[in-house]
C-alpha cells in the first residue's frame, strides 16, 4: 500500500521507511528539503515538499512524525510557537488531505498513526501512568494535546486515528542516546537532579514495530503509550548505561545547574512519568526489548 510519512527523514522516520519499503509498501515522504534527504530514504521513495502535493497520489495510510526537535533550543515564547506550529500545521494539512480525498471519491486514507509524546502526561511523580491517567497541565502537555486534537479531526472523514505517545527512543546514530554517550564514555556521566524522575524509553526497532501494528490493526484507535513495559528512573538509566559501557558514572548534575542552563526546557530532564504501554499490551503487541539492559546490550553491545 501507499504510506505517507511526515518526518520520514528523521530518526524514527528513516527506520520506518526502510522497514515499509522492504515489505513492498510504496513510501511517500513529506520533507521541507526533498533533495537533501533523498540519500537517507529508500530508493524510489516519493518525496514532496508538502502534504497537499500528494492529492494526486492518494495514500492508503499515514504516519505523522514531523516536528521541530523538542530539545533543540531553550523554550522561549518564539520557540514554543515553533514547536507547536511545526506539528499542528502539518497535522492540519493531513486532515485537509483526508477531507479532500474523501470528497473526491478517491477515499480518505484508511488509517493515520499520529505522533505524540510522553510529555502529554506532564510531570507525574512516581505514579504509574496508563492511557487513562489524567495529565498534569504544563507546556509539554499543551503541545501534545493540540497535536493530538488536530489529528483526531481526521476521523470525521472516515480515517481511523491512533495516537502514539512516544517515550525516549533509543538506538544508534541519533536521539537522546547520541547526546548522552560522549560524557558517559569518558566516565563523566551521572544522574540528573535527584534521579528519581521516570524515563519511559523504547528501542527504535520496537517503536517501528508498534507503528506497523497500529497501521495493520483495524480495530485499534485512540491513544497508545509507545514505550517499553519496564520504564526506569533517571538514576536507574544512568547505572544501566554506565554498566553497559563499563565506565563509572559518579557525576550527578545538580537540578539548579540544568535549570540555569536550559530554563523551562530542563523539565525534560528533571521530570517524567512512569508510563506503561497498557493498551498496546492489551491489544497483544509484544516488545522485543522489554528491559533497558536488553535494549542497551543490543544497541551498544
Ligand atoms: N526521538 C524521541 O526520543 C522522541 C520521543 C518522544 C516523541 N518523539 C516525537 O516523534 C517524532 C519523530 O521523532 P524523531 O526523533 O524521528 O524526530 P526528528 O529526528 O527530529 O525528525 C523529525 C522530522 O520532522 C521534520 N521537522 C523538523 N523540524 C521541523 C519544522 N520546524 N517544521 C516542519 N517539519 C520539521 C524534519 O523533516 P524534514 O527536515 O525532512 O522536513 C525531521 O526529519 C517527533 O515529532 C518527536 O517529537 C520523539
Amino acid at each position: 500500500m501507499r504510506v505517507l510519512i511526515t518526518g520520514g527523514s528523521g530518526f524514527v522516520g528513516q527506520r520506518l521507511c526502510q522497514r515499509l519499503a522492504k515489505d513492498g509498501h510504496r513510501v511517500q515522504v513529506v520533507s521541507r528539503d526533498p533533495e537533501a534527504v533523498r540519500s537517507r530514504l529508500p530508493t524510489g521513495a516519493d518525496i514532496r515538499r508538502s502534504v497537499l502535493d500528494f492529492i494526486d497520489s492518494p495514500p492508503q495510510a499515514i504516519v505523522n512524525l514531523a516536528g521541530e526537535s523538542i530539545a533543540a533550543k531553550r523554550w522561549s515564547d518564539d520557540q514554543k510557537k515553533r514547536l507547536i506550529d511545526s506539528r499542528v500545521n502539518v497535522t492540519r494539512d493531513l486532515v485537509i488531505l483526508c477531507e479532500q480525498l474523501a470528497q473526491s471519491g478517491a477515499g480518505a486514507p484508511r488509517v493515520m498513526v499520529s505522533g505524540s509524546a510522553m510529555g502529554y502526561y506532564g510531570d507525574q511523580g512516581d505514579r504509574e501512568v496508563t492511557e487513562e491517567t489524567a495529565p498534569h497541565d504544563e507546556f509539554a502537555h499543551r503541545l501534545c494535546k493540540r497535536w493530538e486534537d488536530t489529528a483526531k479531526e481526521a476521523a470525521e472523514h472516515g480515517t481511523r486515528v491512533a495516537l502514539l505517545r512516544i517515550g525516549l527512543v533509543l538506538d544508534q546514530g541519533g536521539g537522546s542516546l547520541k547526546k548522552m554517550l560522549p560524557p558517559f564514555k569518558l566516565g563523566l556521566g551521572g544522574r540528573f537532579g535527584s534521579g528519581r524522575q521516570y524515563m519511559p524509553w523504547v528501542h527504535r526497532e520496537d517503536l517501528v514495530r508498534a507503528i506497523r501494528f497500529l497501521l495493520e490493526r483495524d480495530d485499534l484507535d485512540g491513544p497508545f503509550n509507545g514505550s517499553a513495559p519496564h520504564p526506569v528512573t533517571n538514576a536507574e538509566f544512568t547505572r544501566a548505561l554506565a554498566r553497559q559501557l563499563k565506565r563509572p558514572a559518579f557525576f550527578p548534575v545538580p537540578a539548579i545547574l540544568l535549570e540555569t542552563a536550559f530554563g523551562e526546557m530542563s523539565r525534560l530532564l528533571l521530570t517524567g512519568a512512569d508510563m506503561r504501554p497498557a493498551r498496546l499490551l492489551e491489544a497483544g503487541f509484544t516488545f522485543r526489548f522489554e528491559t533497558l539492559e536488553a535494549a542497551l546490550a543490543d544497541i551498544l553491545g
